[in-house]
């Protein structure tokens, strides 16, 4: 498994976690309520699983920039590239804020804005995964060299070791 599929592992969760803190709030009822529709919520859990996906999601944003700023330097507009990559993760970032606020303030009887919050996250997650599957990390696999490579591996390992 080399850095990059180690990067994949980690989006596959990322997503999981998503599905999970939609399947918190409960589905809503097409009928009466709808989206403020809170008999099927667990906010105690809806609670648990954003704190553990923003903390992943940190956590995989500060890897991938120390690992893919220093690789995309490497190629030509990488560092274009690379600066992309931090402004597209402030997005993210500003989303989970977001819905820490919104979360603050639910009192029990209107999910609409939770609800709509999250179909926020899910889709800027979702593009922001596309882009890195599709684009980034394939260029990287084509353009750098085997060593180069190597080197992202070893330095995967050192910075999930030192916490970073
Ligand atoms: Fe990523
Ligand atoms: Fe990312």
């Amino acid at each position: 498994m080399d850095a990059i599929d180690r990067l994949l592992a980690e989006h596959s969760q990322h997503r999981r976690l998503v599905a999970e803190l939609e399947a918190a709030l409960g589905r809503p009822s097409v009928h009466e309520v709808g989206w403020n529709d809170c008999a099927g919520c667990d906010f105690k859990r809806f609670k648990e699983i954003h704190r553990e996906l923003r903390e992943r999601v940190l956590d995989h944003e500060r890897r991938e920039e120390l690992l893919l700023k220093e690789a995309l330097e490497l190629l030509e507009g990488g560092a274009d590239a690379g600066r992309m990559l931090e402004k597209r993760h402030g997005g993210v970032n500003d989303l989970l804020r977001l819905l820490a606020s919104v979360a603050e303030l639910y009192d029990g009887s209107h999910l609409h804005p939770l609800r709509t919050v999250v179909a926020r996250v899910r889709e800027e997650l979702d593009s922001h995964h596309e882009f890195e599957e599709k684009e980034l990390f394939p260029r990287l696999r084509r353009d750098l060299r085997p060593g180069d490579m190597e080197r992202l591996a070893r330095r995967y390992e050192e910075a999930a070791a030192e916490g970073r």
